[in-house]
């Protein structure tokens, strides 16, 4: 290694506190570390000269993959035109109110406008505040608690991290606040009753979910909120049924809907949203990741008709919006954001996520589905899971003490190629960038073969 690469080295491990990873074994040098610096297609380079194809696209947000001159020239004539300038008291750029046409133009019937923020945590702090706003508009005050899903991830802000339902984001937090309220994962590979089909278990779900908001009393739920396909929990697709029953439930009581897009936004289902892909009707959306594809970070809450009228009578009672962001459509992330939709189109990636992400997928299951320590190869769109178990037949999982996931994961990076152990379950998640090719997709499904027998040999 040069010099300046130890002393970077050095450094990482001193002073930079980075997020979701183990700060002892981090700090004292006992788990690596990887310093990047090159990305090109759908790989990424490392200091060290190591290529790897990124079969994750970064944390699934790098959707038109590494190295596209369009956007980075975006951003740089917008820097130098315009570096900055809030969006305030009616204030914008011509980037943030292009993107927003744009953003509405591809969002599903009856969108109205697009609030801008920076995180997918941080829209979903302002889906929060709009729910709350839009029932003391309304004159129903007491409506204010959120029903999110077990293995739901909707972010790790005070509000979010609560919303989403994975213990690692509560447990050390005192987290959840009140006013969140979990339900059924829609996981029907780990349901508990074994004996239910996938429609008895969509059924399920929404009656789990009815008992709830009638144990609260419906006149206190405010809204639900759901990934159209449970992404961090385990990249599990909903089963079959499951949002046409649970929009049944949500009209009958009253309760808003928001689907969270920040990963299905923008084509990675095949479709331009997740909600197109699965039915879904939602009143709020919330998007990031594929926005930008990561080239600035660039969150949005897409609002609807219905919550809009609202929101515009509670101003008109109120006086503004009380709500904002210094970086709220930040004029570099807005011209980064235009370039990388307009880059969707040219390549045509919605329909390529739709294409490689079925082939990819079949051929995961065909090389792997009868593995013995395999229980399930699942996925939709350009979104892959393989799920590991102790014993296919009982269904056992593993002791999470082996970290089976992470060492599968770790094999498979020794391999050249990025996928990830999701965070809860023995789960090796795929999430390509939506410019893979099928020649691309078969590296990594040999890549994972070989990982797999790796870590079970014989
Ligand atoms: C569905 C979903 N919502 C919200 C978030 C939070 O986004 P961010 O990490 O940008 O705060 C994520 C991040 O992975 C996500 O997958």
């Amino acid at each position: 290694m040069m010099d300046r690469d130890n002393e970077l080295n050095a450094w990482d491990r001193d002073h930079f506190f980075h997020p979701s990873t183990h700060m002892g074994q981090h700090a004292r040098g006992e788990s690596p570390n990887r310093i990047m610096n090159g990305g090109e297609g759908v790989y990424v380079t490392d200091v060290n000269g190591r290529q790897s194809l990124d079969a994750f696209a970064g944390l699934y947000c790098v959707n038109v993959g590494y190295g596209r001159t369009k956007i980075a020239d975006a951003i740089s004539k917008q820097a130098h035109e315009l570096a900055y300038y809030h969006s305030y008291v009616g204030h914008g750029t011509e980037a943030s109110i292009r993107l927003s046409k744009m953003v509405i133009d591809r969002a599903p019937a009856n969108m109205s406008r697009v609030y801008f923020g920076l995180s997918g945590s941080d829209a979903n702090e302002t889906n929060v505040k709009l729910i709350w706003l839009y029932h003391n508009q309304i004159g129903k005050p007491e409506k204010k608690k959120i029903i999110s899903r077990k293995r739901g991830y909707h972010g790790s802000g005070l509000m979010t991290g609560s919303l989403t339902g994975l213990e690692l984001f509560h447990n050390a937090f005192d987290l959840p606040l009140d006013r969140v309220l979990h339900t059924e994962a829609p996981y029907f590979y780990r349901r508990e009753d074994r004996s239910m089909s996938e429609a008895q278990f969509a059924q399920h779900c929404a009656d789990k979910l009815e008992e709830l908001i009638l144990a609260e009393g419906p006149d206190t739920v405010a809204a639900f909120i759901g990934e159209p396909i449970l992404g961090t929990g385990g990249i599990v697709p909903p089963p079959a049924g499951y949002w046409e029953k649970i929009q049944a439930v949500l009209k009958k009581y009253d309760i808003l809907l928001v689907a969270d897009e920040v990963v299905t936004g923008f084509g990675r289902m095949g479709t331009m949203f997740g909600s197109d892909h699965y039915g879904i009707q939602p009143d709020l959306i919330t998007i990031a990741k594929g926005l930008t594809s990561a080239y600035t970070p660039l969150s949005g809450v897409i609002v609807g008709d219905k919550v809009w009228q609202v929101l515009v009578e509670a101003s008109d009672r109120m006086g503004a919006f009380g709500h904002g962001w210094t970086y709220s459509a930040h004029p570099l992330c807005a011209a980064a954001g235009v370039a990388n939709l307009e880059l969707i189109d040219e390549l045509d990636l919605v329909a390529n996520a739709g294409k490689v992400g079925e082939w990819f997928r079949r051929r995961l299951s065909d090389a792997l589905s009868d593995h013995r320590h395999v229980g399930e190869v699942r996925g939709d769109g350009m979104l892959a899971a393989v799920e590991f178990v102790e014993d296919k037949d009982d269904r056992r999982f593993f002791d999470p003490a082996q970290k089976v996931g992470a060492r599968i994961a770790a094999a498979l990076a020794e391999r050249g190629v990025i996928g990830r152990a999701m965070p809860q379950g023995d789960i090796l998640g795929f999430a390509p960038p939506l410019c893979l090719t099928n020649r691309e997709a078969d590296i990594v499904v040999d890549a994972t073969i070989e990982a797999v027998e790796a870590v079970f040999p014989g």
